[in-house]
């Protein structure tokens, strides 16, 4: 029956322990999380939401990198703990990440990053590249433009194409972005996001997409979930829950989008700021603290997910 579905998420939660000595505290930094992409249906599915939400650890478990604490992750009918490392599965899903200066050695030619994966996926036949080629041209680069180029001689934006084609060299089924475009110039942004776009129109390359641009994702996305401290707290068609969020924290999100600030980087590190803890660890609701609609139910015990319009909200308020 799974095999329907290209990736079935189902009630996933990763416990992180934080902290040393008297200090430590034990938080879901993935919490009950379910979805599913459909095989037939290519989608761009966005997670999106602050730093510090669980989106990277949503990633990390799909890929294998993190194991789920529990619940279970399902691609194309096979439990991803079991394929961890398997050719089949490096090949289908490949990751692309938010800095292509880290992807790429700075020592290293680009074009061998290429070279070296075509050989491993493909019948080598000495000289000639075409599946490269080919993933170039799906990026609009050319092999004459990363020709002997090192990482450093390439712009951000270009480079950030040429990781993504060397995603495609494999012939993927699905992309897993995390904050791809952040890291690029906002000029070039668009051009990037609407090259996801073409990949799902044209190659039916399913992508997760994960950002803090809501403005992205608006435009490039199918459905999105909202994340806050672990959690998805509305899920649902990406013009529904933009155009009217009904959860206060996407209201919140939508009405702050944080203007991309190129001298901020988002903060990969680990420690947790003091809202952070205290949201991840309250009990209710992870938003009560700040939601201007919160009462006294919100603050004693966790909402479910009710179906309204179409979508899951988290939230007591549509009880
Ligand atoms: N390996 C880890 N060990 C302990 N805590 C972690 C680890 N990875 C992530 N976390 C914590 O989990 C929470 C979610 O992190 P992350 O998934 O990176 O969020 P996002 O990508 O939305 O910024 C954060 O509080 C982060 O500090
Ligand atoms: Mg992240």
């Amino acid at each position: 029956m799974n095999s329907e579905k290209l990736l079935v998420v189902d009630n996933v939660t990763k416990v992180f322990t934080k902290g040393q000595g008297f200090v430590k505290s034990k938080i879901e930094a993935v919490s009950r999380v379910s979805f599913a992409l459909e095989r037939n249906r290519p989608e761009i599915f966005t997670l999106a939401g602050e730093s510090g939400s669980g989106k990277s650890t949503v990633a990390k478990l799909i890929l294998g990198f993190e194991i789920p604490t529990t619940g279970s992750i399902v691609y194309k009918g096979n439990p991803v703990g079991g394929l961890k490392g398997k050719r089949e599965f490096i090949k289908d899903v490949q990751p692309i990440f938010q800095n292509p200066f880290e992807t790429f050695n700075p020592l290293k030619k680009v074009q061998s990053y290429f070279h070296d994966t075509e050989r491993n996926f493909s019948k080598f036949s000495p000289g000639k590249y075409p599946l490269t080629e080919r993933a170039l041209e799906l990026v609009g680069l050319t092999a004459s433009e990363i020709k002997d180029k090192y990482p450093s001689e390439m712009s951000g934006g270009q480079l950030q194409r040429a990781s993504i084609a060397r995603a495609l060299i494999t012939n993927p089924s699905l992309l897993i972005a995390d904050e791809p475009v952040s890291m690029i110039d906002a000029s070039l942004r668009m051009s990037v996001v609407n090259l996801f776009k073409r990949l799902k129109d044209e190659q039916k390359v399913s992508i997760i997409y994960i950002t803090h641009d809501l403005a992205t994702a608006y435009y490039i996305s199918d459905r999105i979930a909202i994340m806050l401290r672990g959690q998805f707290v509305e899920v649902g068609a990406v013009k529904k829950v933009l155009d009217e969020p009904l959860h206060p924290y996407s209201q919140l999100l939508k009405a702050s989008v944080p203007a991309p600030d190129p001298e901020t980087r988002w903060s990969e590190d680990i420690t947790l700021s003091d809202l952070e803890t205290r949201e991840y660890t309250r009990k209710g609701c992870k938003f009560a603290g700040r939601c201007p609609k919160a009462f006294d139910l919100c603050r004693e015990q966790e909402p479910e997910h009710h179906a309204v319009d179409d979508r899951l909200v988290k939230c007591h308020l549509y009880a």
